[in-house]
């Protein structure tokens, strides 16, 4: 009985100490808040899965100067105000929660920005989002090829490539007729 009765009260206590935290207690809802515990393993170990389960094995597309150019006209247009220019971060993508990667930034070991990651698993990131963070989905913004042109040009980030691919990347080119 005294069993029983300490379980239906521990059962009541744990939603009600959730309930009390959310109502009275310090959520982390600004930028600059501390993360909840595990937080980022948590986000990560999901998304992790579920592009594990869906991205594309490879891309339907080549690495053109075509398509690499595209692909630096998409990015312009749609990526650098979060993810920086080549050569120039972004002032408020550090500033996000999570914060937005420089997706032209070195780090290490000769990697640019996603230039380490399958291009699948940047195509499932940028036709579906990432939710809860400010990664916005494309796929009703651009169509397949033009998401296959963003990701085959972060793919190649740390390869040499053609000068008038850089030069719409870098702050200040002149935005598509
Ligand atoms: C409004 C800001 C914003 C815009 C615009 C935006 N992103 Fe993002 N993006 C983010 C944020 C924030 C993250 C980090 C999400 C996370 O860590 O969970 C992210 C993550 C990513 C990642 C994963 C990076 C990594 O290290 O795994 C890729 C790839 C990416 N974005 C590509 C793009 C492309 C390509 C575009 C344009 C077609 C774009 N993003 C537009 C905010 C943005």
């Amino acid at each position: 009985m005294r069993f029983f009765l300490g379980l239906i009260v521990g059962l009541l206590l744990f939603p009600l100490g959730a309930l009390a935290y959310l109502y009275y207690g310090s959520i982390p809802v600004a930028v600059d808040d501390e993360p909840f515990p595990m937080e980022g393993t948590i986000a990560n170990r999901g998304l992790n899965a579920r592009i594990d389960r869906e991205a594309p094995k490879s891309s339907p597309i080549e690495a053109s100067p075509t398509n690499l150019l595209l692909g630096a006209q998409i990015y312009r247009d749609n990526c650098s105000g979060c993810h920086g220019y080549y050569g120039q971060a972004s002032p408020f993508g550090k500033h996000l929660f999570p914060g937005a990667p420089q997706l032209w930034a070195p780090h290490g070991n000769g990697i640019v920005g996603v230039s380490d990651d399958p291009v699948g698993e940047t195509f499932w990131k940028v036709r579906n989002g990432i939710r809860l963070s400010g990664m916005p989905a494309f796929n009703n913004l651009l169509n397949d090829t033009q998401m296959w042109q963003v990701s085959v040009l972060l793919a190649n980030a740390d390869k040499p490539l053609p000068a008038n691919v850089i030069s719409t990347v870098k702050p200040g080119a002149a935005p598509n007729p």
